[in-house]
C-alpha cells in the first residue's frame, strides 16, 4: 500500500516566477507572445504554479496574466498584488479566468519596510489581516509573504504569519529579498515557524531566496529540508539584481542527490535546455558559460585528464547525463542537403514545434545558413530561431556593405525599408558596428539611447555564427533585439534593427514599473 503521507511530505512544489520576478529584471523584456510561448512550455514542463505577473503594473501585464490563465491547463496561474485592495481585485481579474487561479499578496514586514510604510507593528497587522481576508474572499488559494522576512525580528514574523493563516493565506512564503541569509539560518528560520506558529501545520511553506550572495540555490534547499515544500524560482535564475533560485538548479540538486535531498517534483527535467534557451533569447540575457546546469560548458571537459576520463567512464567526470536535461549530442546536425522534414524533426528534437508556415521561414534561413557554413550544428540551428522571433517588421535591413580595417573612418552604405519605402544611406563611424548603427539612426531618426550591445559566438570555428542582443530605452521603456549571423557586424545591425521595430509596436517594458517603487525584489 502507497503511503500516502510520506509521498506527500516528500513532493516539492515548484513556484515558477520567470514571468515576474525575473522579467523585473532590469533590461529583461518580454513581449505578450513571448510571455504565451513560455508560460505554455512552463506548463508542459509540470511547473506547479506559475507567477504570470504583476496585473496591477500595466495593462499590458494584465492582459498577459489574463490570457496565461486563458489558455493554463494543468499549472495554477498566480498574480502578485500589494497589500491594497486595488491591487488584489486586479489581480483576480486576471487570474480568476485559470482553470485553477492563485492571488499572491505581499507586504514588507521588516523595521526598514515598516518605516517606509509608516505602520507600526499593530497597524501593520491589521492591514494583513484587512488584505489577506479580502483575497481570501476572492479565492481559495492565498498566497502571502512578509517582504524582507529574512531581516524582520523572529516573535514579529510569527505574529504576522499567525495573522495571515488565520485570515485564511493557503501558502505562506519566506522571502529573503536582499539574498541576505545563509542555509542554516534560512533552514532554523523555516523550521521556527513551523514550531511557533498555531495552524502552520496546515498550510505550505514557501522559500524564495535572491542570489546577491550567490547562496540562492543552497538557502532554498536548506528551508526544504527543514519543511518548506515550495520553492520559488526562474529559468536562469533570472530576477532583480544578482537573480533568483535557478529552477533548473534545485529540481537537479534534488534529482541528482536524491540520497540527501529525498524529495520529488512533477519536473520533466528533459525540457530545462529548451526553457533556458528561450528565456535567454526572449529577455535579451545571456546565460554565462559556467553557469550550472545549463551553461555552455556544463558538459564540455577541456583538460587531458578530464577527456580521457569521460571517454573511459563519463561518470567520472559527470554527475548528470547532458540527455536529463534535454540536451542533445552535439553532432553535425545538418547539411545543406537536408531537406524540410528533417529540418522539421531536428528541430522537434530540439523543442521547437514548427508550424507549416514558420517551417517555411526557418527553412530558408537554414539554406542560406549552410551555404555559408560548413557545418550545420544545433546550437547554429537554436540561433536561426531567436532570429525568427523578431516581432513587428517596420524596419528591415535589405543591403549592407562595410569598409572596415586599419584606415578610419569606417563607412558603412545601408539600404533599408522603412514602412514599405526603401531608403538608403552612407555613413561613417567609430568602427564598423558604429558606422553601421550610425545609417540605421540616420535613416530612421529616433531617440532611444543604446543600453547594452552584446556579441557572443554561438558554435566554435571562424565561421561561427555570432548572436548580437541589443538593448534600448526610451522614456523609461526598454526595448531588445537579437539575431544570429556568420557575419558580425550584420548580426549586430539586425539586432537594433529588431529592438527598433519592437519600440515601433509598442512592445516594451517599464523600467520602473509600480512593482519596483514598492520595492519588491
Ligand atoms: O523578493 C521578494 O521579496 C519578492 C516578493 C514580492 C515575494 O519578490
Ligand atoms: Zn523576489
Amino acid at each position: 500500500m502507497t503511503d500516502i503521507t510520506t509521498a506527500q511530505q516528500d513532493r516539492v512544489q515548484i513556484f515558477d516566477t520567470t514571468l515576474r520576478d525575473g522579467e523585473q529584471s532590469p533590461g529583461a523584456t518580454m513581449s505578450h507572445d513571448e510571455k504565451m510561448e513560455i508560460a505554455g512550455l512552463l506548463d508542459e514542463m509540470g511547473v506547479d504554479i506559475i507567477e504570470a505577473g504583476f496585473p496591477i503594473a500595466s495593462e499590458g501585464d494584465f492582459a498577459a496574466v489574463s490570457d496565461i490563465a486563458k489558455n493554463a491547463k494543468n499549472s495554477v496561474i498566480c498574480g502578485l498584488a500589494r497589500a491594497n485592495f486595488a491591487d488584489i481585485d486586479r489581480a483576480w481579474e486576471a487570474v480568476k479566468h485559470a482553470p485553477r487561479g492563485r492571488i499572491h499578496t505581499f507586504i514588507g514586514t521588516s523595521p526598514l519596510h515598516r518605516d517606509i510604510t509608516a505602520l507600526d507593528q499593530d497597524g501593520m497587522v491589521e492591514k494583513i489581516a484587512a488584505t489577506v481576508s479580502h483575497a481570501r474572499n476572492l479565492c481559495d488559494d492565498v498566497h502571502w509573504s512578509p517582504m524582507d522576512a529574512t531581516r524582520t525580528e523572529h516573535d514579529y514574523l510569527c505574529r504576522v504569519v499567525e495573522t495571515a493563516i488565520k485570515c485564511g493565506a493557503t501558502t505562506i512564503n519566506i522571502p529573503d529579498t536582499v539574498g541576505y541569509t545563509a542555509p542554516r539560518e534560512s533552514a532554523d528560520l523555516i523550521r521556527m515557524l513551523l514550531e511557533r506558529v498555531p495552524g502552520a501545520e496546515k498550510i505550505t511553506f514557501a522559500t524564495h531566496c535572491h542570489n546577491d550572495l550567490g547562496m540562492a540555490t543552497a538557502n532554498a534547499l536548506a528551508a526544504v529540508e527543514a519543511g518548506a515544500r515550495q520553492i520559488e524560482c526562474t529559468i536562469n535564475g533570472l530576477g532583480e539584481r544578482a537573480g533568483n533560485t535557478a529552477l533548473e538548479e534545485v529540481v537537479m540538486a534534488m534529482r541528482v542527490r536524491n540520497d540527501i535531498m529525498p524529495y520529488r517534483t512533477g519536473i520533466d527535467t528533459t525540457k530545462i535546455m529548451h526553457l533556458s534557451r528561450r528565456v535567454s533569447q526572449v529577455s535579451g540575457f545571456a546565460v554565462q558559460y559556467n553557469k550550472a546546469v545549463v551553461g555552455k560548458n556544463a558538459f564540455l571537459h577541456e583538460s587531458g585528464i578530464h577527456q580521457d576520463g569521460v571517454l573511459k567512464n563519463v561518470q567520472t567526470f559527470e554527475i548528470m547525463r547532458p540527455e536529463d536535461i534535454g540536451l542533445t549530442a552535439k553532432n553535425i546536425a545538418m547539411g545543406k542537403h537536408s531537406g524540410r522534414a528533417a529540418l522539421r524533426a531536428k528541430m522537434a528534437e530540439l523543442g521547437y514545434d514548427l508550424g507549416d508556415n514558420q517551417l517555411k521561414d526557418v527553412f530558408v534561413r537554414f539554406k542560406a545558413l549552410a551555404d555559408r557554413k560548413k557545418e550545420v550544428y544545433d546550437d547554429d540551428l537554436v540561433a536561426l530561431m531567436a532570429d525568427s522571433s523578431a516581432g513587428d517588421e517596420h524596419l528591415k535591413v535589405q543591403k549592407l556593405r562595410v569598409v572596415c580595417g586599419t584606415e578610419g573612418p569606417q563607412e558603412a552604405e545601408l539600404t533599408m525599408a522603412v514602412g514599405g519605402e526603401e531608403k538608403s544611406i552612407d555613413a561613417t563611424g567609430d568602427g564598423p558596428v558604429d558606422a553601421c548603427f550610425n545609417a540605421v539612426k540616420m535613416l530612421y531618426p529616433h531617440s532611444a539611447k543604446l543600453d547594452l550591445y552584446q556579441v557572443s559566438a554561438v558554435t566554435e570555428g571562424t565561421d561561427a555564427q555570432a548572436t548580437v542582443s541589443v538593448r534600448i530605452s526610451r522614456d523609461g521603456t526598454v526595448y531588445t533585439g537579437q539575431s544570429a549571423d556568420t557575419d558580425t557586424v550584420l548580426a549586430s545591425v539586425k539586432a537594433y534593427v529588431n529592438a527598433l521595430n519592437r519600440m515601433h509596436a509598442g512592445q516594451g517594458r517599464a523600467n520602473n514599473s509600480a512593482l519596483q517603487t514598492s520595492a519588491a525584489g
